[in-house]
Protein backbone atom coordinates (compact mmCIF):
# COMPACT_ATOMS: atom_id res chain seq x y z
CA UNK A 1 0.00 0.00 0.00
CA UNK A 2 1.24 3.21 -1.22
CA UNK A 3 0.31 6.61 0.36
CA UNK A 4 1.25 9.82 -1.76
CA UNK A 5 1.01 13.37 -0.59
CA UNK A 6 0.08 15.76 -3.57
CA UNK A 7 -1.09 19.76 -3.84
CA UNK A 8 -4.54 20.57 -4.80
CA UNK A 9 -3.05 21.83 -8.34
CA UNK A 10 -1.87 18.75 -9.08
CA UNK A 11 -4.82 16.15 -8.20
CA UNK A 12 -6.31 15.01 -11.61
CA UNK A 13 -9.85 13.62 -10.24
CA UNK A 14 -11.19 12.41 -13.21
CA UNK A 15 -12.65 9.13 -13.28
CA UNK A 16 -11.37 9.28 -9.63
CA UNK A 17 -13.12 9.13 -5.88
CA UNK A 18 -12.57 11.94 -3.36
CA UNK A 19 -13.19 11.11 0.42
CA UNK A 20 -13.70 14.82 1.99
CA UNK A 21 -14.42 14.99 5.34
CA UNK A 22 -17.18 17.12 7.36
CA UNK A 23 -18.56 18.21 10.80
CA UNK A 24 -22.36 17.96 11.83
CA UNK A 25 -24.72 20.32 11.21
CA UNK A 26 -22.40 21.87 8.61
CA UNK A 27 -24.74 23.99 5.41
CA UNK A 28 -21.97 23.26 2.92
CA UNK A 29 -18.86 21.08 2.08
CA UNK A 30 -16.45 23.95 2.96
CA UNK A 31 -13.31 23.27 0.42
CA UNK A 32 -12.53 25.05 -2.73
CA UNK A 33 -12.43 21.99 -4.10
CA UNK A 34 -15.86 20.92 -5.88
CA UNK A 35 -16.14 23.66 -8.75
CA UNK A 36 -18.62 25.79 -6.22
CA UNK A 37 -20.52 22.69 -5.85
CA UNK A 38 -20.24 22.34 -2.43
CA UNK A 39 -23.52 23.68 -1.27
CA UNK A 40 -25.48 21.72 -3.38
CA UNK A 41 -23.74 18.47 -2.53
CA UNK A 42 -24.26 19.25 0.33
CA UNK A 43 -27.98 19.43 0.44
CA UNK A 44 -27.99 16.32 -1.96
CA UNK A 45 -26.59 14.33 0.92
CA UNK A 46 -28.61 15.47 3.90
CA UNK A 47 -31.79 14.82 1.45
CA UNK A 48 -30.62 11.19 1.79
CA UNK A 49 -30.08 11.58 5.43
CA UNK A 50 -26.48 12.26 6.05
CA UNK A 51 -25.85 14.73 9.08
CA UNK A 52 -22.19 14.72 9.04
CA UNK A 53 -21.83 12.33 12.71
CA UNK A 54 -19.26 10.44 13.59
CA UNK A 55 -18.52 7.07 11.18
CA UNK A 56 -21.60 8.09 8.72
CA UNK A 57 -20.49 7.92 5.03
CA UNK A 58 -22.67 8.92 1.90
CA UNK A 59 -21.59 8.45 -1.68
CA UNK A 60 -22.28 10.95 -3.85
CA UNK A 61 -21.94 10.67 -7.80
CA UNK A 62 -20.70 14.19 -9.27
CA UNK A 63 -21.89 15.01 -13.09
CA UNK A 64 -20.70 18.08 -15.69
CA UNK A 65 -17.12 18.63 -16.96
CA UNK A 66 -16.31 21.14 -14.68
CA UNK A 67 -17.22 18.91 -11.52
CA UNK A 68 -15.34 15.72 -12.70
CA UNK A 69 -12.25 17.57 -12.70
CA UNK A 70 -12.36 17.35 -8.82
CA UNK A 71 -13.73 14.00 -8.59
CA UNK A 72 -16.08 11.53 -10.16
CA UNK A 73 -17.31 10.67 -6.93
CA UNK A 74 -17.06 11.82 -3.62
CA UNK A 75 -16.73 10.29 -0.43
CA UNK A 76 -18.56 12.43 2.52
CA UNK A 77 -17.05 10.82 5.85
CA UNK A 78 -19.10 12.43 9.27
CA UNK A 79 -16.51 13.84 11.82
CA UNK A 80 -19.04 14.26 14.26
CA UNK A 81 -19.18 17.39 16.55
CA UNK A 82 -17.07 20.32 15.72
CA UNK A 83 -16.20 20.97 19.25
CA UNK A 84 -15.39 17.08 19.86
CA UNK A 85 -12.59 17.33 16.86
CA UNK A 86 -9.12 15.79 17.08
CA UNK A 87 -7.18 12.91 16.50
CA UNK A 88 -9.41 10.02 17.58
CA UNK A 89 -12.57 11.29 15.50
CA UNK A 90 -10.39 11.53 12.42
CA UNK A 91 -8.55 8.32 13.01
CA UNK A 92 -11.91 6.53 12.91
CA UNK A 93 -13.35 8.64 9.88
CA UNK A 94 -10.51 7.95 7.62
CA UNK A 95 -10.69 3.79 8.68
CA UNK A 96 -14.84 4.33 7.58
CA UNK A 97 -13.91 6.31 4.33
CA UNK A 98 -11.01 3.56 3.80
CA UNK A 99 -13.13 0.54 4.40
CA UNK A 100 -16.47 1.99 2.61
CA UNK A 101 -14.19 2.40 -0.81
CA UNK A 102 -13.14 -1.20 -0.63
CA UNK A 103 -16.36 -2.05 -0.11
CA UNK A 104 -16.79 -0.42 -3.19
CA UNK A 105 -14.16 -2.44 -4.87
CA UNK A 106 -11.61 0.28 -5.29
CA UNK A 107 -8.15 0.07 -4.75
CA UNK A 108 -7.23 3.49 -4.72
CA UNK A 109 -9.14 6.94 -4.09
CA UNK A 110 -7.84 10.07 -3.22
CA UNK A 111 -8.28 11.86 0.50
CA UNK A 112 -8.47 15.64 1.46
CA UNK A 113 -7.09 16.20 4.36
CA UNK A 114 -9.07 17.82 6.86
CA UNK A 115 -7.13 20.58 8.52
CA UNK A 116 -9.47 22.36 10.86
CA UNK A 117 -7.57 25.26 13.20
CA UNK A 118 -8.66 27.16 16.19
CA UNK A 119 -8.94 27.16 20.04
CA UNK A 120 -8.19 24.82 21.93
CA UNK A 121 -5.13 24.04 19.76
CA UNK A 122 -6.13 21.28 17.13
CA UNK A 123 -4.25 18.43 15.70
CA UNK A 124 -1.34 20.01 13.87
CA UNK A 125 -0.68 19.38 10.46
CA UNK A 126 1.75 16.72 10.90
CA UNK A 127 -0.45 15.09 13.47
CA UNK A 128 -3.16 15.02 10.98
CA UNK A 129 -1.42 13.60 8.58
CA UNK A 130 0.41 10.99 10.60
CA UNK A 131 -3.17 9.82 11.77
CA UNK A 132 -4.31 9.67 8.71
CA UNK A 133 -1.64 7.16 7.19
CA UNK A 134 -1.85 5.53 10.62
CA UNK A 135 -5.28 5.09 10.13
CA UNK A 136 -5.39 3.98 6.31
CA UNK A 137 -2.46 1.42 7.22
CA UNK A 138 -4.66 0.00 9.93
CA UNK A 139 -8.18 -0.44 8.29
CA UNK A 140 -6.58 -2.14 5.31
CA UNK A 141 -5.27 -4.65 6.99
CA UNK A 142 -6.11 -8.03 6.17
CA UNK A 143 -4.51 -11.62 7.77
CA UNK A 144 -5.85 -14.06 4.78
CA UNK A 145 -2.64 -16.22 4.82
CA UNK A 146 -4.78 -19.20 5.23
CA UNK A 147 -7.63 -18.38 3.25
CA UNK A 148 -8.09 -19.85 -0.48
CA UNK A 149 -9.23 -17.14 -3.23
CA UNK A 150 -12.41 -15.61 -3.16
CA UNK A 151 -13.80 -13.41 -6.02
CA UNK A 152 -16.40 -11.84 -3.98
CA UNK A 153 -13.76 -10.53 -1.27
CA UNK A 154 -13.15 -7.20 -2.22
CA UNK A 155 -9.47 -6.73 -2.99
CA UNK A 156 -7.39 -4.10 -0.94
CA UNK A 157 -6.49 -0.73 -1.21
CA UNK A 158 -3.40 -0.15 -2.63
CA UNK A 159 -2.85 3.80 -3.31
CA UNK A 160 -4.37 6.82 -1.54
CA UNK A 161 -3.37 9.92 -2.84
CA UNK A 162 -3.61 12.35 0.71
CA UNK A 163 -4.07 16.07 -0.87
CA UNK A 164 -3.09 18.87 0.65
CA UNK A 165 -4.49 22.62 -0.02
CA UNK A 166 -1.13 25.39 -1.68
CA UNK A 167 -1.13 27.23 1.81
CA UNK A 168 -0.24 23.88 3.98
CA UNK A 169 3.48 22.56 4.19
CA UNK A 170 4.04 19.58 1.44
CA UNK A 171 7.52 18.66 2.70
CA UNK A 172 6.00 18.53 6.64
CA UNK A 173 3.02 16.16 5.29
CA UNK A 174 4.95 13.85 4.02
CA UNK A 175 7.46 13.32 6.62
CA UNK A 176 4.64 12.91 8.60
CA UNK A 177 2.62 10.45 6.83
CA UNK A 178 6.16 8.45 6.26
CA UNK A 179 6.18 8.30 9.90
CA UNK A 180 2.11 7.13 10.15
CA UNK A 181 2.90 4.44 7.50
CA UNK A 182 5.80 3.13 9.95
CA UNK A 183 3.55 3.04 13.37
CA UNK A 184 1.08 0.94 10.68
CA UNK A 185 2.99 -0.97 9.15
CA UNK A 186 4.55 -2.21 12.62
CA UNK A 187 1.46 -2.37 13.90
CA UNK A 188 0.30 -4.93 11.49
CA UNK A 189 3.34 -6.64 11.72
CA UNK A 190 2.66 -7.51 15.50
CA UNK A 191 -0.56 -8.20 14.28
CA UNK A 192 0.48 -11.18 11.79
CA UNK A 193 2.40 -12.32 14.81
CA UNK A 194 -0.55 -12.74 17.11
CA UNK A 195 -3.05 -13.83 14.23
CA UNK A 196 -0.81 -16.72 13.09
CA UNK A 197 -1.92 -20.27 14.80
CA UNK A 198 -0.62 -21.66 17.56
CA UNK A 199 1.06 -24.58 16.29
CA UNK A 200 3.06 -22.51 13.74
CA UNK A 201 4.07 -20.09 15.56
CA UNK A 202 5.88 -21.96 18.26
CA UNK A 203 8.68 -20.39 20.73
CA UNK A 204 11.42 -21.64 17.92
CA UNK A 205 9.11 -19.78 15.47
CA UNK A 206 9.44 -16.69 17.95
CA UNK A 207 13.16 -16.57 17.91
CA UNK A 208 13.02 -16.95 13.61
CA UNK A 209 11.45 -13.63 13.40
CA UNK A 210 13.56 -12.02 16.28
CA UNK A 211 16.55 -13.41 14.20
CA UNK A 212 15.22 -11.68 11.09
CA UNK A 213 14.96 -8.80 12.74
CA UNK A 214 18.58 -9.00 13.56
CA UNK A 215 19.80 -10.22 10.09
CA UNK A 216 20.65 -6.88 9.09
CA UNK A 217 22.73 -5.50 11.68
CA UNK A 218 20.77 -2.95 13.02
CA UNK A 219 19.29 -4.77 16.12
CA UNK A 220 21.16 -7.13 17.94
CA UNK A 221 19.56 -10.39 18.86
CA UNK A 222 20.88 -13.01 21.21
CA UNK A 223 18.82 -15.94 21.51
CA UNK A 224 19.23 -18.20 24.27
CA UNK A 225 17.94 -21.56 24.36
CA UNK A 226 16.74 -24.44 26.48
CA UNK A 227 20.15 -25.07 27.95
CA UNK A 228 21.11 -21.59 28.12
CA UNK A 229 18.29 -21.18 30.18
CA UNK A 230 19.23 -23.59 32.11
CA UNK A 231 22.10 -23.00 32.57
CA UNK A 232 21.18 -18.73 33.65
CA UNK A 233 18.92 -20.32 35.97
CA UNK A 234 15.25 -19.42 34.47
CA UNK A 235 13.37 -22.01 36.85
CA UNK A 236 10.22 -19.88 36.22
CA UNK A 237 10.18 -19.81 32.26
CA UNK A 238 11.56 -23.19 32.11
CA UNK A 239 8.68 -24.76 34.69
CA UNK A 240 5.97 -23.27 32.38
CA UNK A 241 8.11 -24.50 29.20
CA UNK A 242 7.57 -28.59 30.62
CA UNK A 243 4.28 -29.64 29.70
CA UNK A 244 4.93 -28.54 26.32
CA UNK A 245 6.72 -30.35 23.09
CA UNK A 246 8.28 -27.15 22.20
CA UNK A 247 11.45 -26.09 24.22
CA UNK A 248 11.13 -22.32 25.43
CA UNK A 249 12.98 -19.44 23.98
CA UNK A 250 14.28 -16.64 26.04
CA UNK A 251 14.91 -13.54 23.45
CA UNK A 252 17.14 -10.55 24.08
CA UNK A 253 17.21 -7.57 21.29
CA UNK A 254 19.52 -4.70 21.98
CA UNK A 255 19.02 -1.31 19.07
CA UNK A 256 21.49 1.39 19.81
CA UNK A 257 21.31 4.89 18.12
CA UNK A 258 23.65 5.68 15.41
CA UNK A 259 26.98 6.66 16.31
CA UNK A 260 27.26 10.31 17.34
CA UNK A 261 24.11 11.00 18.72
CA UNK A 262 24.05 11.21 23.15
CA UNK A 263 22.00 8.71 24.36
CA UNK A 264 19.07 10.16 26.34
CA UNK A 265 18.74 6.97 28.67
CA UNK A 266 18.35 3.02 27.83
CA UNK A 267 15.02 1.44 28.28
CA UNK A 268 14.04 -2.17 28.23
CA UNK A 269 10.99 -3.35 27.12
CA UNK A 270 10.04 -7.21 28.15
CA UNK A 271 7.07 -9.24 26.65
CA UNK A 272 4.84 -11.98 27.76
CA UNK A 273 4.86 -14.48 24.73
CA UNK A 274 3.00 -17.65 25.57
CA UNK A 275 2.63 -18.63 22.12
CA UNK A 276 -0.83 -20.86 23.28
CA UNK A 277 -2.10 -20.60 27.03
CA UNK A 278 -3.68 -23.84 27.39
CA UNK A 279 -3.70 -23.31 31.60
CA UNK A 280 -1.15 -25.79 31.66
CA UNK A 281 -2.45 -28.82 34.08
CA UNK A 282 -5.18 -26.05 36.03
CA UNK A 283 -6.57 -26.81 31.86
CA UNK A 284 -8.80 -23.92 30.94
CA UNK A 285 -12.56 -24.55 29.28
CA UNK A 286 -12.35 -25.31 25.61
CA UNK A 287 -13.78 -21.37 25.45
CA UNK A 288 -11.50 -20.38 27.37
CA UNK A 289 -8.40 -21.36 25.07
CA UNK A 290 -10.09 -20.07 21.28
CA UNK A 291 -8.13 -17.55 21.74
CA UNK A 292 -5.42 -18.11 23.67
CA UNK A 293 -2.92 -18.07 20.04
CA UNK A 294 -3.00 -13.96 21.41
CA UNK A 295 -1.48 -15.00 24.53
CA UNK A 296 2.11 -13.65 23.12
CA UNK A 297 0.70 -10.32 22.17
CA UNK A 298 2.91 -8.61 24.49
CA UNK A 299 6.18 -9.92 23.06
CA UNK A 300 5.01 -9.30 19.31
CA UNK A 301 4.18 -5.42 20.47
CA UNK A 302 7.95 -5.59 21.33
CA UNK A 303 8.99 -7.49 18.08
CA UNK A 304 6.60 -4.71 16.00
CA UNK A 305 8.57 -1.57 17.97
CA UNK A 306 12.24 -3.17 16.89
CA UNK A 307 10.87 -3.50 13.60
CA UNK A 308 10.62 0.49 13.13
CA UNK A 309 13.80 1.33 15.53
CA UNK A 310 16.19 1.61 13.23
CA UNK A 311 14.17 3.74 11.06
CA UNK A 312 12.74 6.26 13.40
CA UNK A 313 16.47 5.96 15.44
CA UNK A 314 15.34 7.22 18.35
CA UNK A 315 18.21 8.69 20.84
CA UNK A 316 17.58 5.68 23.47
CA UNK A 317 19.17 2.56 24.13
CA UNK A 318 16.21 -0.23 23.80
CA UNK A 319 16.45 -3.70 25.58
CA UNK A 320 13.63 -5.98 24.76
CA UNK A 321 13.44 -9.20 26.84
CA UNK A 322 10.91 -11.79 25.77
CA UNK A 323 10.36 -15.06 27.54
CA UNK A 324 8.67 -17.60 25.06
CA UNK A 325 7.23 -20.34 25.43
CA UNK A 326 3.93 -22.82 25.27
CA UNK A 327 1.63 -23.42 28.17
CA UNK A 328 0.83 -27.26 27.61
CA UNK A 329 -0.39 -30.11 30.14
CA UNK A 330 2.07 -32.62 29.09
CA UNK A 331 2.85 -35.58 31.27
CA UNK A 332 6.06 -33.56 32.56
CA UNK A 333 3.68 -30.35 33.06
CA UNK A 334 4.29 -28.71 36.10
CA UNK A 335 1.86 -29.56 39.10
CA UNK A 336 -0.07 -26.88 41.30
CA UNK A 337 2.18 -27.55 44.19
CA UNK A 338 5.38 -27.63 42.38
CA UNK A 339 8.17 -25.33 43.43
CA UNK A 340 10.06 -23.22 40.71
CA UNK A 341 13.40 -20.73 41.70
CA UNK A 342 13.60 -17.52 39.44
CA UNK A 343 16.56 -16.10 37.63
CA UNK A 344 16.97 -13.89 40.76
CA UNK A 345 16.76 -16.71 43.48
CA UNK A 346 13.00 -15.91 44.78
CA UNK A 347 10.62 -18.98 45.23
CA UNK A 348 7.31 -19.72 43.96
CA UNK A 349 4.87 -22.30 44.83
CA UNK A 350 2.81 -22.86 41.60
CA UNK A 351 -0.74 -23.21 43.04
CA UNK A 352 -2.14 -22.41 39.30
CA UNK A 353 -0.59 -23.64 36.15
CA UNK A 354 -2.59 -21.03 34.20
CA UNK A 355 -0.98 -18.03 36.10
CA UNK A 356 2.15 -18.66 33.82
CA UNK A 357 2.40 -15.46 32.68
CA UNK A 358 3.85 -13.73 35.76
CA UNK A 359 6.09 -16.71 36.18
CA UNK A 360 7.64 -16.49 32.75
CA UNK A 361 8.00 -12.81 33.14
CA UNK A 362 9.48 -12.55 36.80
CA UNK A 363 12.42 -14.66 34.62
CA UNK A 364 12.63 -11.68 31.98
CA UNK A 365 12.22 -8.69 34.51
CA UNK A 366 15.13 -10.36 36.28
CA UNK A 367 16.81 -10.82 33.88
CA UNK A 368 16.28 -6.70 32.64
CA UNK A 369 17.32 -5.45 36.04
CA UNK A 370 20.38 -7.39 35.86
CA UNK A 371 21.53 -5.25 32.71
CA UNK A 372 21.01 -2.25 34.61
CA UNK A 373 18.61 -0.59 32.39
CA UNK A 374 17.20 3.00 33.64
CA UNK A 375 13.52 1.59 33.27
CA UNK A 376 11.15 -1.33 32.72
CA UNK A 377 8.07 -1.76 31.02
CA UNK A 378 6.46 -4.95 30.47
CA UNK A 379 3.65 -5.51 28.25
CA UNK A 380 1.43 -8.92 28.99
CA UNK A 381 -1.43 -10.30 28.10
CA UNK A 382 -1.10 -11.19 32.35
CA UNK A 383 -5.37 -11.71 33.43
CA UNK A 384 -8.59 -11.47 32.77
CA UNK A 385 -9.52 -9.49 36.05
CA UNK A 386 -7.95 -6.74 33.93
CA UNK A 387 -10.86 -7.27 31.38
CA UNK A 388 -13.35 -7.49 33.59
CA UNK A 389 -12.25 -4.09 35.03
CA UNK A 390 -11.50 -1.88 32.08
CA UNK A 391 -12.90 -3.82 29.07
CA UNK A 392 -11.09 -4.78 25.89
CA UNK A 393 -10.18 -0.96 24.83
CA UNK A 394 -7.92 0.09 28.13
CA UNK A 395 -4.75 -1.54 29.30
CA UNK A 396 -4.41 -1.61 32.99
CA UNK A 397 -0.78 0.19 34.33
CA UNK A 398 0.73 -0.19 37.27
CA UNK A 399 3.94 0.69 38.51
CA UNK A 400 6.38 2.00 41.04
CA UNK A 401 7.15 5.37 39.26
CA UNK A 402 3.96 7.60 38.69
CA UNK A 403 5.75 10.02 36.17
CA UNK A 404 6.71 7.02 34.70
CA UNK A 405 3.33 6.03 33.96
CA UNK A 406 1.86 9.51 33.17
CA UNK A 407 4.84 9.77 30.55
CA UNK A 408 2.90 6.31 28.67
CA UNK A 409 -0.33 7.30 29.12
CA UNK A 410 0.59 10.98 27.10
CA UNK A 411 2.17 8.79 24.69
CA UNK A 412 -0.95 6.33 23.88
CA UNK A 413 -3.32 8.87 24.13
CA UNK A 414 -1.33 10.38 21.11
CA UNK A 415 -2.14 7.57 19.16
CA UNK A 416 -5.79 6.38 20.26
CA UNK A 417 -4.44 3.27 22.68
CA UNK A 418 -5.72 4.41 26.59
CA UNK A 419 -4.16 2.80 29.31
CA UNK A 420 -5.40 3.53 32.76
CA UNK A 421 -3.72 3.48 36.39
CA UNK A 422 -4.34 0.33 38.35
CA UNK A 423 -3.40 1.22 42.38
CA UNK A 424 -0.41 -1.70 43.39
CA UNK A 425 -1.74 -1.95 46.86
CA UNK A 426 0.57 -2.99 49.54
CA UNK A 427 -1.44 -4.22 51.70
CA UNK A 428 -2.70 -7.00 49.19
CA UNK A 429 0.62 -8.06 48.95
CA UNK A 430 0.43 -10.29 51.85
CA UNK A 431 -2.12 -12.33 49.54
CA UNK A 432 1.00 -14.19 47.57
CA UNK A 433 2.48 -15.88 50.92
CA UNK A 434 3.40 -18.92 50.61
CA UNK A 435 3.47 -21.97 53.32
CA UNK A 436 6.44 -23.86 51.47
CA UNK A 437 8.43 -20.84 49.47
CA UNK A 438 8.88 -17.25 49.22
CA UNK A 439 5.97 -16.64 47.43
CA UNK A 440 2.74 -18.22 45.97
CA UNK A 441 1.92 -17.09 42.00
CA UNK A 442 -2.24 -16.80 43.04
CA UNK A 443 -3.73 -15.27 45.41
CA UNK A 444 -6.10 -17.18 47.55
CA UNK A 445 -9.57 -15.03 46.22
CA UNK A 446 -10.09 -13.50 42.65
CA UNK A 447 -10.40 -10.17 44.28
CA UNK A 448 -8.24 -7.20 42.68
CA UNK A 449 -6.47 -10.01 40.23
CA UNK A 450 -5.00 -7.68 37.59
CA UNK A 451 -3.43 -5.89 41.13
CA UNK A 452 -2.00 -9.66 42.40
CA UNK A 453 -0.23 -9.99 38.67
CA UNK A 454 1.42 -6.13 39.26
CA UNK A 455 2.25 -6.87 42.78
CA UNK A 456 3.64 -10.55 42.17
CA UNK A 457 5.76 -9.08 39.45
CA UNK A 458 6.89 -5.82 41.56
CA UNK A 459 9.03 -8.52 43.64
CA UNK A 460 11.66 -9.00 40.74
CA UNK A 461 11.91 -5.43 39.45
CA UNK A 462 13.92 -4.17 42.56
CA UNK A 463 14.25 -0.57 42.97
CA UNK A 464 14.58 -0.23 39.03
CA UNK A 465 11.52 2.28 37.81
CA UNK A 466 8.89 0.39 36.35
CA UNK A 467 5.34 0.15 34.75
CA UNK A 468 3.40 -3.23 33.93
CA UNK A 469 1.06 -3.05 31.56
CA UNK A 470 -1.65 -5.80 31.58
CA UNK A 471 -3.31 -5.92 27.93
CA UNK A 472 -5.32 -8.57 27.94
CA UNK A 473 -8.12 -6.74 26.45
CA UNK A 474 -6.68 -4.54 24.04
CA UNK A 475 -4.66 -6.65 22.62
CA UNK A 476 -7.22 -8.76 20.98
CA UNK A 477 -10.58 -7.78 19.23
CA UNK A 478 -13.64 -10.50 19.23
CA UNK A 479 -15.33 -8.40 16.53
CA UNK A 480 -13.94 -6.14 13.36
CA UNK A 481 -13.80 -2.76 14.65
CA UNK A 482 -13.92 0.74 12.31
CA UNK A 483 -9.90 0.57 12.64
CA UNK A 484 -9.12 -3.11 12.23
CA UNK A 485 -10.58 -6.43 11.26
CA UNK A 486 -10.96 -8.98 14.12
CA UNK A 487 -8.26 -10.56 15.76
CA UNK A 488 -4.66 -8.88 16.66
CA UNK A 489 -4.80 -5.85 17.53
CA UNK A 490 -1.00 -4.57 17.76
CA UNK A 491 -1.98 -2.79 20.88
CA UNK A 492 1.46 -0.69 22.48
CA UNK A 493 3.15 -0.36 18.95
CA UNK A 494 2.36 2.51 18.26
CA UNK A 495 2.08 3.64 22.36
CA UNK A 496 6.16 2.96 22.33
CA UNK A 497 6.95 4.31 19.47
CA UNK A 498 5.79 7.33 20.47
CA UNK A 499 7.39 7.37 23.80
CA UNK A 500 10.66 6.08 22.89
CA UNK A 501 10.62 8.88 19.81
CA UNK A 502 8.88 12.02 21.92
CA UNK A 503 8.99 11.40 25.51
CA UNK A 504 12.37 10.20 26.86
CA UNK A 505 13.61 13.38 26.75
N1 LIG B 1 -3.46 -15.44 29.38
C1 LIG B 1 -4.30 -15.44 30.51
C2 LIG B 1 -5.04 -14.11 30.68
C3 LIG B 1 -6.04 -13.78 29.62
C4 LIG B 1 -7.36 -14.19 29.75
C5 LIG B 1 -5.69 -13.02 28.53
C6 LIG B 1 -8.29 -13.87 28.78
C7 LIG B 1 -6.62 -12.69 27.56
C8 LIG B 1 -7.91 -13.12 27.68
C9 LIG B 1 -3.48 -15.69 31.76
O1 LIG B 1 -2.38 -16.52 31.60
C10 LIG B 1 -4.38 -16.35 32.73
O2 LIG B 1 -4.81 -17.44 32.48
N2 LIG B 1 -4.65 -15.68 33.85
C11 LIG B 1 -5.48 -16.21 34.87
C12 LIG B 1 -4.86 -15.86 36.19
C13 LIG B 1 -5.48 -16.55 37.37
C14 LIG B 1 -5.27 -18.03 37.30
C15 LIG B 1 -4.88 -15.98 38.63
C16 LIG B 1 -6.86 -15.59 34.73
O3 LIG B 1 -6.96 -14.42 34.36
O4 LIG B 1 -7.83 -16.29 34.96
MN1 LIG C 1 -2.88 -18.55 31.78
ZN1 LIG D 1 -1.57 -16.57 29.77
Amino acid sequence: MTLTVVDRAQWRGTNQTLAIFTFTGQKSIATPWLAGLGRVLWQLASAEGFRGKAEEVAVLHLAGANARKAASRVLLVGLGDRERYGQENLRKAVAVATRKAEGMRLTQFGLAMPHPTGTPPLPSLEETAQAIAESVGLASYRYEKHRSKNEDRPPSIRQVTVIISERQTITAARSAIRQGMLFAEATNFARDLVNEPPSDLIPEQVAEVARSLGSDGTVEVKIFRKPEIERLGMGALLGVARGSAHPPVFLHLVYRPPKGVTVKRTVALAGKGITFDSGGLSLKSSEGMETMKMDMAGAAAILGVFRALPILKPPVIVHGFLSVAENMPGGAAMKPGDVVKALNGKTIEVLNTDAEGRLVLADALSYAVKESVDEIIDLATLTGACIVALGDQVAGAMGNREDLLERLKAAGAKVGEKLWPLPLVQEYREQLKSSVADMKNIAGKREAGAIIGGLFLQEFVGKTPWVHLDIAGPAWADKGRANGVAGGTGFGVRMLLTYLTEFTN
